[in-house]
């Protein structure tokens, strides 16, 4: 059996690759802190399974039987295949540094790089405990290459996910999985309506994300799952620890 562990599947980005899993007869194992009701649905049309475990993973104590539940649920005597995909995300807290609000930095770094680190720490162990492949795909974005004003948080937050990615694939030279980072470029989802939401004081380059939305430059959240898979079906392509990039993928 094959499964898949998507956070962040209540919205978004997840939401589509959640689906995309099922339309492949992939088990679901889908983890954020709502329930998407149309994934069970889903499900019981394709005939695969589907667990959802709800978990706040901005909450260390949370996050720990989580990823205990998760990997009960993905790891067993029929599991020959584990896609593993590192989703869930935040931009919040959008503001220059000395603005920014202690409790939103440390839920951010926790969302956005402690959850990552420790779910692939928690299922490589079971994996290579019990010989089983995986493909490890981390969601990142633009901004880990580049400053942007007001999003120190976010831009170093996917930088460490970058390396990770890469020294993670180093480590596990040789061994049966596939790792890659994954960057989505922009989307219509609900982080663009959070970015949008900005003031210029909190996010100087607001206007430009408003004209992008207005010009109808956002790709759709399935549009992106749809490279992405695309992606992950021909493993033997893929270069371990790379960082694959929307713009690089499509043929525009
Ligand atoms: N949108 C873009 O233009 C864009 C561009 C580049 C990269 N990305 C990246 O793409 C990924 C998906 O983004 P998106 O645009 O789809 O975001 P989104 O619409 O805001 O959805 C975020 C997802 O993450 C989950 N999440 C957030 N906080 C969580 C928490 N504390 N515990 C558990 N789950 C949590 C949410 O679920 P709950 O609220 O139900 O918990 C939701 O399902 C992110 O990693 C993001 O950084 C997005």
């Amino acid at each position: 059996m094959q499964y898949a562990i998507v956070t962040g599947t209540s919205r978004g980005l997840g939401e589509s690759i959640a689906k995309q899993f099922i339309e492949k007869n992939v088990h679901l194992i889908s983890v954020s802190r709502n329930e998407n009701k149309s994934l069970q649905k889903l499900a019981d049309e394709r005939k695969v399974s589907y667990t959802h475990i709800s978990c706040d993973l901005s909450d260390p104590g949370q996050l720990e039987e989580g990823l205990e539940k998760i990997v009960n649920e993905a790891f067993h005597e029929d599991t020959h295949y584990v896609y593993l995909v590192n989703n869930a995300g935040v931009i919040e807290p959008i503001n220059p540094v000395g603005e920014l609000e202690p409790a939103s930095v440390q839920k951010h770094f926790q969302v956005n790089v402690t959850a990552p680190v420790l779910l692939i720490n928690r299922c490589l162990a079971e994996a290579n405990k019990k010989e089983i492949g995986t493909s490890i795909i981390n969601i990142t974005s633009g901004a880990a290459e580049r400053p942007v004003h007001g999003w120190s948080t976010y831009s170093s937050a996917k930088a460490a996910i970058n390396r990770f990615t890469s020294t993670l694939a180093l480590e596990q030279e040789g061994n049966k999985h596939v790792i890659l980072a994954f960057s989505p470029g922009v989307m219509d989802t609900d982080m663009q309506g959070e970015i949008r939401a900005s003031s210029k004081e909190e996010f100087k380059d607001v206007d430009k994300f408003k004209q992008m939305k207005e010009e109808g430059q956002l790709r759709s959240p399935h549009e992106v799952a749809s490279i992405l898979m695309d992606l992950i079906n021909e493993p033997k392509e893929i270069e371990n620890g790379k960082v694959y990039k929307v713009y690089d993928l499509v043929n525009e």
